[in-house]
């Protein structure tokens, strides 16, 4: 995790850094730090947020046209002023940030330490920036020569910038394993985890490549290297990102504002690829490799968090509707667990930032041992996206809360298309099934927009429970995952704690948690399981938990034995995911705000997950 952003050219690089930090704050935000060149190093770092970065180098000197800033998800050392980024090298003379993890930190260290180096921080970060200043000096090369020497003793992933105060033309970007992103503006550079940081200076970007490195120098051409030293030509991309989306939009919080966009990022999710009317979906990736996916003896599921909950979704659709076995997989077991996996087999990987170390390192894996790779990504360019060998974008537009919402509703629509294209195609599905779905999939959003509309209701109910110590979520088929999703935001957000159960299950372990204390969730939507999910809240009720069901409108039985309803309007259970989940991200959210939670940065939390 980790935010990192530099800038490099003839503005003031504070306001850019600053800026660009608190657009970066979803990826960490336990300490921040910023170093500036103008004749001399100034380096500012402080434990907690970026604001609180801001707040301390107000009354400091923050001239330079050059400077580097990091925002930090703590991995090795707590989080203070001094495990903060950058880290300076024993003279002073350099500075590094650094998003990732060296893991051979600890020989590079002790062989400094041999050496008579001593070191200030934990960090795995300060042994890199010391271990380059060890080779300028042992050498006497240029930076980037430091820097590509050091890279080649380093194991790990790393997002890195360098900056020294006796080359101040110059930064030393280079990546592996985590994301790095050069925006080339008018005799100005700047680099950044991500796009965000960027979009309102130039929408010029190169992505670099995992162990490339480039040096970065205004009023010359971006040199790109690999750390062998291989030239490589830059690839100018134009990035498609809008400002705005980034923005709050008169939200309170990004969360809110992201559950709010659902009608509209589900649509978009569906846009150009499907037509009722017609009964056509066309999705690139799927007919590209639609003989594979048609033949493959199964395909594997692997995603981490809520997009592992949307890959559950997706098993269920895929196995209901296109009659394809499916195993669906934490990405972070299968790749340390020695899967069978051969060329029949399709993996589709699900994540939201595409930038996941664990699904990276899972897609890589099931590579090498021939599968083909679908991503399902909403992070366009993200590294998970061009690491598959083809996929489908969610579109939901920038997800910038940490709590993953309009991502999982689009990730389900977009599961949804590919299950019906594949039970269409293999003739599993009927073609009156077929269209039917086609139909009611294109209602989605106009459902989702009239379940906002409890979001009032949902509120009530949030603060009868806001101060209870344990949820419980309920649901069946399709709406399991649902249920295990709604019990996930609650945690993640209001710190309350909440287990999600397939509703049967209850009575082989959980029954034995209900009393009046506790708050019972239970999607208990009209679908094939209707019945079974009513004796399961009678099971509840009966030893006096207190039910909270998201209901089909008009269902008379569920309310009168409900302790409070919120009802949603009719689909078919195979879409209903995207509909029933929206009551529990409200409901997770209000509970949050009314305990006084930072819901858009979760204690712990940072939103993309580039570390093991
Ligand atoms: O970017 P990804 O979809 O790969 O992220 C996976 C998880 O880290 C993510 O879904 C996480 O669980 C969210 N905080 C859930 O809200």
């Amino acid at each position: 995790m980790c935010g990192i952003v530099g800038y490099i050219g003839e503005k003031q690089a504070y306001p850019i850094l600053i800026k660009g930090l608190q657009r970066l704050e979803y990826r960490g935000y336990d300490s921040a730090g910023v170093a500036l060149l103008d004749g001399g190093m100034k380096l500012y770092k402080r434990k907690g947020k970026v604001s609180e970065l801001s707040a301390y180098v107000s009354d400091k000197d923050t001239s330079g046209t050059v400077g580097i800033g990091h925002t930090r998800w703590a991995t090795h050392g707590v989080p203070n002023d001094i495990n903060a980024h950058p880290h300076s090298s024993p003279s002073k003379e350099l500075v590094l940030i650094h998003n990732g993890i060296i893991e051979n930190y600890a020989t590079i260290k002790e062989g400094l330490l041999n050496r008579g180096y001593q070191f200030l921080s934990d960090t795995d970060t300060e042994v890199l920036v010391f271990l380059i200043e060890d080779i300028l000096k042992k050498e006497n090369c240029s930076l980037e020569e430091a820097v590509r020497l050091a890279l080649n003793e380093v194991i790990g992933a790393y997002a890195i910038v360098v900056m020294s105060k006796n080359d101040p033309k110059k930064l030393v970007a280079a990546k592996k394993g985590s994301p790095l992103v050069i925006g080339i503006g008018e005799d100005e550079y700047f680099v950044a985890s991500d796009a965000t940081p960027i979009i309102e200076h130039t929408k010029n970007v190169v992505y670099l490549e995992d162990e490339e490195f480039a040096v970065i120098e205004p009023g010359k051409k971006l040199s790109i290297r690999t750390i062998k030293n291989a030239e490589i030509t830059p690839y100018i991309q134009e990035l498609q990102m809008e400002l705005e989306n980034l923005e709050k939009g008169g939200y309170e919080h990004f969360m809110l504002k992201e559950i709010n966009e659902q009608p509209r990022s589900i649509r978009d999710s569906l846009r150009g690829r499907m037509d009722p009317s017609t009964g056509q979906i066309k999705m690139a990736g799927i007919d590209e490799f639609e003989k594979k996916f048609l033949n493959a003896e199964r395909i594997i599921i692997v995603g981490c968090g809520t997009s592992w909950h949307a890959g559950l979704v997706g098993e269920y659709l895929i196995e209901e509707l296109a009659r394809i076995p499916v195993e669906v997989e934490y990405a972070s077991e299968f790749r340390y667990r020695n899967p069978i996996i051969n060329e029949n087999d399709i993996v589709i990987a699900i994540s939201q930032s595409g930038e996941t170390a664990d699904t990276l390192a899972a897609i890589k894996l099931a590579k090498s041992k021939g599968a083909t790779i679908f991503g399902i990504c909403n992070v366009v360019g993200s590294t998970i996206a061009r690491e598959t060998h083809a996929g489908a974008y969610t579109h939901a537009g920038p997800e910038i809360g940490v709590a993953s919402t309009k991502a999982f509703t689009a990730q389900v629509s977009v599961l949804s298309l590919i299950a019906l294209t594949l039970g269409h195609k293999n003739g599993t599905l009927s073609e009156s099934r077929y269209r039917q779905l086609l139909e009611e999939l294109d209602t989605v959003p106009d459902k989702v927009e009239e379940v906002l509309k409890t979001n009032p209701q949902v509120k009530g109910i949030s603060q009868l429970f806001k101060d209870v110590r344990n949820f419980l979520y309920l649901g069946r088929g399709f709406n399991f995952p649902v249920a295990l999703e709604g019990a996930l935001k609650l945690k993640e957000i209001s710190y309350i704690h909440a287990e999600g159960y397939p509703a049967a299950e209850m009575k082989h372990g959980p029954i034995a948690l209900i009393d009046e204390e506790m708050p019972v969730v239970v999607i208990a939507n009209k679908n094939t399981s209707y019945e079974k999910i009513v004796s399961n809240i009678q099971e509840v009720k009966a030893r006096g938990g207190k039910i909270i069901a998201i209901i089909t409108d008009g269902d008379k039985e569920v309310t009168k034995l409900a302790d409070y309803t919120i009802s949603i309007p009719a689909i078919d259970e195979a879409l209903s995911p995207m509909i029933t989940v929206v009551p529990l991200q409200l409901l997770s959210y209000h509970i949050a705000v009314m305990r006084g939670a930072n819901v858009d940065q979760p204690r712990n939390l940072a939103k993309s997950v580039t570390v093991e």
